[in-house]
């Protein structure tokens, strides 16, 4: 039997996302006491699919796109991760900024998403029929993320896109995947509305 962590340690998760909640701070996407991770357009060279248009907005600036403050309450199997992502707005050509990307590690992981803040898309692509889809995340929004699924979050509106991400804490990341072989499908904007388009160069 695990040895007991005095009363009330079984709760500890939960202050946890309590305090994660409470100390958001939506100017940074900071929480005090999670690790914060922040993506700049640098760190997603290979992502986009217009090149050109990357390389044009990288000659002008190395802006940030989006961050995770990450809380780890423990990592036995059973225990559960979770994140708070911020998603800047804005575009590279007509594709709209995104995170990098994954599939977990342990394949088999899912992941609750929740929308809080924003408008978004998560781009989900099925690893073993390479079946796509798009399913909207916005505040109050659950999204269930099933496994053997790369997942890409998306923030189609004008204000930043923030959301919950809880997943179990064997999952892992894995990011070899999509640097390799990259999203089968991309997400733009045509007449003001997001559109799901095979990525262009997987045509060839
Ligand atoms: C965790 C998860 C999210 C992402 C976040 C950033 O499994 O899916 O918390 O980590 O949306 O995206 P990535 O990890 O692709 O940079
Ligand atoms: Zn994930």
């Amino acid at each position: 039997m695990r040895h007991h962590e005095g009363p009330g340690a079984h709760l500890k998760p939960m202050l946890d996302l309590a305090n994660l909640l409470s100390t958001y701070n939506s100017d940074t996407g900071e929480v005090s006491s999670a690790r914060l991770q922040e993506r700049h357009l640098s760190d997603l060279r290979g992502c986009f699919a217009d090149a050109s248009a990357y390389q044009a907005a990288l000659a002008v600036k190395d802006p940030l796109i989006y961050s995770v403050a990450a809380i780890e309450p423990g990592s036995a199997a059973g225990d559960l991760h979770y994140g708070l992502g911020r998603i800047l707005p804005g575009k590279i050509g007509q594709e709209y900024f995104m995170t990098k990307g994954h599939a977990h590690a342990q394949r088999s992981a899912a992941e609750f998403y929740f929308g809080l803040a924003g408008e978004g898309l998560l781009l989900l692509e099925d690893l073993a029929t390479g079946e796509t889809r798009i399913v909207p995340l916005r505040p109050s929004h659950a999204v269930y993320v099933p496994g053997n699924t790369a997942h890409r979050t998306i923030n189609t509106g004008r204000q930043p896109l923030v959301y919950l991400g809880v997943y179990p804490a064997t999952a892992g990341h894995d990011y070899e995947l999509i640097a390799r072989k990259n999203f089968r499908h991309i997400v733009t904007e045509h007449n003001g509305q997001p559109r799901l388009l095979p990525r262009p160069n997987s045509l060839a």
